[in-house]
């Protein structure tokens, strides 16, 4: 039987340690299925689409892409893993600062689906200082971030932040 995971989150925009933690969890999975997912907390910069479209792009090339899946989730999280017939959430783990949002998540995931269990993979130690959100303000501010996001969304980043700056 093959195994299915569901990796969750904003990805506004993917990094490289978004790619990082699908790499490990392909380890573990046959399947991964990243699924860009609302968070209530955040006014994203990109909208689902075009994160959609940045994951397909940064993945296109690689070796693994047959084994990733990239959807847009509206509802509860724990009711699409369902509908799929899954059992697993994967979530990364950066610093002890992550653990209390993902561990209060795990337990929400968990009180509104018992059956739904959430997995937590380190993430890699060139990819433990990065966000979304920390790449988003470096770039706001003209810093460079080649090499901690994909290519294609380094390019986006600046376009969208440099127009913003100019309005
Ligand atoms: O990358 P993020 O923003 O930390 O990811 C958080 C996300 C999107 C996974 C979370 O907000 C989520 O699961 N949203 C879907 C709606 C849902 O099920 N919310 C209850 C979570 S306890």
């Amino acid at each position: 039987m093959s195994s299915v995971a569901v990796y969750p989150g904003s990805f506004d925009p993917i990094t490289n340690g978004h790619i990082d933690l699908l790499e490990r969890a392909l380890k573990m999975f046959d399947t991964v299925i990243i699924a860009i997912a609302v968070n209530v907390g955040k006014e994203p910069l990109f909208s689902a689409n075009e994160r959609y479209e940045m994951i397909k792009e940064s993945l296109s090339d690689h070796p693994l892409r047959d084994r990733v899946k990239v959807e847009l989730l509206n509802g509860l999280l724990v009711d699409y893993v369902q509908s799929l017939n899954a059992t697993t959430i994967v979530r990364g783990l950066r610093a002890v600062s992550d653990f209390e949002y993902e561990f209060q998540m795990a337990l929400m995931n968990r009180k509104l689906n018992p059956e739904i269990e959430t997995a937590f993979i380190m993430t890699g130690m060139r990819w433990i200082y990065i966000s979304s959100r920390i790449i988003k303000e470096v770039v706001r501010s003209g810093g460079d971030v080649a090499g901690l996001v994909p290519d294609g969304v380094a390019k986006k980043l600046t376009e969208r932040l440099s127009l913003k700056k100019s309005l």
